[in-house]
């Protein structure tokens, strides 16, 4: 097996939730999985090493998650960011066939080739902002065929990259064409297509799009009751722009986690309190779409719900391509510490994922690293607009830029 010694780090751990500082530290990886964590002058003596990296100083933090992200379309929608700065809501633009309806037409029509290509440019430059674990979600086919394929584009960027890759089914994302005026026979079809994406190992989750834009929270446990039937834990777009009571449907489905959140009541807070979901925050889509109704941050956090943070990368409402300008956001918008930010994006990022080897720099964890040039990780969360990131590793290997 191959040991790795990063050396001359200042390293965050992140462990007790706290930063977990060590000024001078060193790291062991023994193949994917670190073994080793700790002050350089305590480490093992007449350690034999395969290959040893000296960061200078540099600051050596998990590899970061971006937990929620559409990465997998083709086509553009700057123009509806036109449209939005004209006085056209996010919504009235959906209801006129634009919004994610645009995106299923482009989708449909690209190549397997050019929504990877398209998938990989994008899953690279998240990469280059630290990120090593990236979730990706399909909803811009809406057939079988066409999510499946959507899905299979989703699975080969692992390879391509060395990030782990978590893909979600999201067939429930919006009504196709085919199915106008029609969503419960839509949402049947779903439930008869979920057994087959499982089969094929294309979805470790299932998520959907509860909103007045998407489907009602009985055509949601629709698709959670499906999903319960193959064992896939569920996810769900909710409280993004009405109060449906989606967390709470999710929290009773013991959901990884209910995203957006902005119009969250006090019962979804609990209910999701109860069950343990992550209350993931998306900062990019309110920013983008100009929202002003903030996510309840400071009830979450009395209440110890779990927050996170992602990119919501998607042509639409969040066409971000980098997670420490989310994390920066998070505070600036929402009121996140730093530390809070750090924790999104890494130990409940990897809970909202359903990972419980990553997210923290201790022995055990796989071995997903970033490194910086940056003295306290909080810098990362107050400035925006800079370029820290030197290198990751995922599961022990370095990654060329
Ligand atoms: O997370 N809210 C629904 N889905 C996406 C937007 C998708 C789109 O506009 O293309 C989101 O914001
Ligand atoms: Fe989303």
């Amino acid at each position: 097996m191959t040991r790795m010694l990063w050396r001359h780090a200042r390293i965050a751990t992140f462990e007790g939730n706290d930063w977990g500082l060590i000024d001078r530290g060193a790291l062991l990886a023994e193949g994917t999985q670190i073994t080793w964590v700790g002050a350089e002058a305590e480490l093992p003596a007449g350690l034999d090493v395969d290959a040893e990296h000296d960061l200078g100083g540099a600051l050596l933090t998990p590899g970061l998650i971006d937990a929620h992200t559409h990465l997998v379309y083709a086509g553009d929608r700057t123009v509806e960011f036109d449209l939005r700065q004209q006085g056209a809501s996010y919504e009235q633009i959906a209801r006129a066939g634009g919004g994610i309806r645009h995106t299923v037409a482009c989708t449909r029509a690209a190549s397997d080739d050019a929504l990877f290509a398209g998938a990989l440019a994008r899953a690279l430059a998240l990469r280059a902002g630290g990120v090593t674990t990236l979730e990706v979600k399909s909803g811009y086919g809406l057939s079988l065929d066409h999510e499946a394929r959507c899905l299979r584009v989703a699975r080969r960027l692992g390879p391509a990259t060395g990030m782990t890759i978590r893909s979600t089914a999201l067939p429930a994302h919006a009504l196709p064409p085919e199915f106008d005026s029609r969503p419960d026979d839509y949402i049947d079809a779903v439930v008869a297509w979920l057994p087959a994406l499982h089969a094929e190992g294309l979805a470790d989750a299932v998520d959907a799009f509860c909103d007045t834009i998407g489907f009602t929270p009985a055509q949601t446990r629709r698709v959670f009751d499906a999903a319960r039937a193959l064992g896939l834990p569920v996810k769900l777009h909710a409280e993004q722009l009405s109060d449906q009571g989606g967390a709470a449907l999710a929290a009773s489905y013991g959901a990884l986690s209910a995203d957006h959140l902005e119009w969250l009541s006090a019962d979804g807070i609990a209910a999701m309190q109860a069950a343990g979901t992550v209350a993931m925050l998306l900062p990019g889509a309110f920013y983008h779409l100009r929202e002003t109704k903030l996510p309840p941050v400071a009830a979450l956090r009395d209440a110890g719900v779990p927050m996170a943070v992602a990119t919501d990368h998607n042509p639409g409402s969040s066409p971000a391509l980098s997670l420490p300008l989310m994390m920066n956001m998070a505070c600036t918008l929402f009121r996140l510490t730093p530390l809070e930010a750090w924790l999104g994006v890494t130990a409940h990022a990897a809970r909202a994922l359903g990972l419980a080897d990553r997210g923290r720099l201790q022995p055990g964890q796989r071995a997903d690293l970033a490194v910086w040039s940056l003295d306290h990780p909080r810098e990362l969360a107050a400035r925006f607009g800079h370029d820290p990131c030197l290198a990751v590793v995922t599961g022990g290997v370095p990654c060329t830029p």
